[in-house]
């Protein structure tokens, strides 16, 4: 053998042996540098083969890459074996005391308006209503002129609506004012019989300490062939007392006008004031409540539903105000201000369920 392989030989015994004798994975990392490194014994025999007269010259270089892939694979197995026996040890000696007690995780809160709208949903799921959506962005069509608001109607007039720039040569949206929308595409959507129930967000440019610029109706809608007012009136009378959870609460219908409902009326709920503040039930006052009626047969024709054949009748409530009643909140605004001391206080564990039908007459 040349003397230039005898040494190659010579050098590749002596680190295979500094492998194996690497304790930890920082020496290994020494022995890795001593091998392979750059400044290596072995690259410099490398950059010598050039040198090296002919015959030696062949198959030097190619002998000393072989001796190199021996060393990086010695490299590899040594350090899964340093790195098993490090893993090994660890689990002979740490142990975890499960008796120890567990870090605290405060668990969130369900906003008071997420809590009310699931107790209401609950409540109409159990009368028959099922949810429908709209989106928060509507055409005129749908916001307005479906429910029998016209362009040019005064109505139009009574709330601050919330315009969106039109696109070039577009319709001009809107922020929807009320849920009253999505009875339009209900009726639209398909043939009657239909119960349907429309929560969700309302918008009007308006605030003040019970008005918020970002609100929640609740929508009603039941179409039938011959629904009456006096199932409207059961609807919201069952739907009120399961609310506050007491059968006296009593329920007044009050004349009042809807462009979308005829006859239209206003809904009063009884209380009386308290050292402790409202208390609703049986009582000598009034709260108003809600709107509603019996659906404008122009609203039908509008949405292609046969006057002839069906009626029925349709509500719309805010949910701040019945949430402000049921818990004792006495400013709309803080509903939005997302500050978590008032969250921990009106907020509801999310896991209790609330017991909805308890006051109801069985
Ligand atoms: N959309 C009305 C509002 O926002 C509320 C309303 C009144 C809805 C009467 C109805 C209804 O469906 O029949 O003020």
């Amino acid at each position: 053998m040349s003397t230039f392989l005898s040494q190659a030989a010579a050098l590749e015994e002596e680190l295979l042996a500094a492998v194996q004798a690497a304790a930890d994975p920082d020496d290994l990392e020494a022995v890795r540098i001593r091998a392979l490194g750059r400044k290596s014994e072995l690259n410099g025999m490398l950059r010598s083969v050039a040198s090296l007269p002919g015959d030696e010259r062949r198959g030097a270089g190619q002998h000393l890459n072989a001796v190199k892939e021996r060393l990086a694979s010695a490299l590899r197995e040594r350090h899964a074996a340093l790195e098993d026996a490090a893993l090994e040890s660890r689990l002979a000696t740490e142990r975890a005391d499960i008796t120890l007690p567990s870090r605290r995780q405060p668990p969130g809160r369900a906003h008071p308006i997420s809590r009310t709208l699931d107790e209401m949903i609950a409540i109409l799921g159990e009368l028959g209503f099922r949810v429908a959506e709209g989106p928060h962005i509507e055409d005129d069509f749908h916001n307005f002129t479906a429910l029998n608001m016209p362009p040019e109607h005064p109505a139009r007039q009574d709330v601050d609506t919330f315009y969106l720039r039109a696109p070039d040569g577009g319709e001009r949206k809107v922020l929807r004012t009320h849920t009253s929308p999505v009875q339009i595409r209900a009726l639209r959507a398909g043939e009657p019989p239909i119960r349907i129930i429309a929560p969700g967000r309302t918008f009007r440019c308006d605030r003040d300490a019970t008005h918020a610029p970002m609100f929640h109706q609740i929508e009603g809608l039941a179409i039938d062939r011959d629904l009456t007012m006096g199932h409207l009136k059961g609807t919201i009378a069952t739907f009120v007392r399961a609310f506050f959870g007491r059968d006296d609460v009593e329920v007044r219908f009050r004349p009042s006008y809807f462009p979308f409902t005829e006859p239209s009326a206003e809904v009063d709920i009884s209380y009386r004031r308290t050292e402790r503040g409202l208390e609703i039930g049986a009582g000598g006052d009034w709260l108003e409540v809600m709107g509603c009626g019996m659906v404008h047969p122009r609203v039908l024709d509008n949405c292609g539903v046969d006057r002839t054949t069906w009626q029925g009748f349709a509500w719309g409530l805010g949910v701040e105000r019945f949430a402000m009643l049921k818990y004792g909140i006495p400013d709309l605004r803080t509903f939005f201000e997302s500050d978590v001391a008032w969250l921990r206080h009106y907020g509801f564990d999310m896991l209790a369920r609330p017991n909805l039908l308890d006051g109801l007459d069985p």
